[in-house]
């Protein structure tokens, strides 16, 4: 499937560390007045397969990386059963880079939509220095920055390949949905993850990607 993504970001930095200094530097975010964390990304600037996620949680707000806490776990486990390894064969970030901090005794809340549109620049200009060949995006949010989707849903739209400027992006469930659906007879979540990730291990495979991660 093709998909009318933009492509261009509309701030442009020479490399990923300039852009992250950057980031780190920003005080006009729609989040900095809460006092969360810039949280930007672990593993290799180098790998060929992004993961994006939503926003970081109350753990990685503390350590300031992305998908360190139960989410993350959950996420590394579904990576190494297809020989993944999270640290070298995938960078890992988010679509908003700061914790929305919850109500109501939460600890974090979904992001909005202003807050989405305003990550979404930074978020498009790392995904142009990277240069990743697969995108996979964990949940609404992620795919809401990325694929502009707001109506479909994540289970009408995961598993589908779509591609834009020469990568191929896929939506997927967010590990934090398969934690609290723990299930995994046929038709699950959790079966349907396990299906999506041996795809993405396949395309990984078809499009040479194995070889290409440097170190
Ligand atoms: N959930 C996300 O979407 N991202 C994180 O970094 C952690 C939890």
């Amino acid at each position: 499937m093709t998909t009318n993504t933009p492509t261009q970001p509309q701030k442009t930095y020479p490399t990923v560390d300039t852009l992250v200094a950057a980031m780190h530097r920003m005080t006009d975010d729609p989040l900095h007045d809460t006092g969360s964390a810039m949280v930007i990304y672990r593993g290799n600037p180098a790998a060929k397969l992004m993961i994006v996620g939503e926003a970081p949680g109350p753990q990685e707000n503390k350590q300031g990386k992305p998908f360190v806490g139960p989410s993350g776990k959950l996420l590394d486990q579904i990576l190494a059963s297809v020989q993944l390894e999270s640290e070298k064969d995938v960078f890992v970030t988010n679509a908003v880079f700061r914790l929305p901090p919850g109500v109501d005794g939460k600890a974090v809340r979904k992001p909005t939509t202003p807050e989405i549109n305003f990550y979404k620049p930074y978020l498009l200009e790392i995904i142009r220095l990277i240069d990743p060949k697969i995108i996979l995006l964990t949940g609404a949010v992620s795919m809401q920055a990325v694929l502009n989707e707001t109506k479909l849903g994540i289970t009408k739209m995961r598993g589908q390949w779509f591609e834009a400027a020469g990568r191929w992006i896929m939506p997927i469930f967010h590990p934090a949905y398969l934690l609290r659906n723990p299930d995994k007879s046929p038709g699950s979540p959790k079966a349907l993850m396990w299906q999506d990730i041996q795809e993405v291990r396949r395309k990984y495979a078809e499009l040479g990607l194995a070889e290409s991660t440097k170190t």
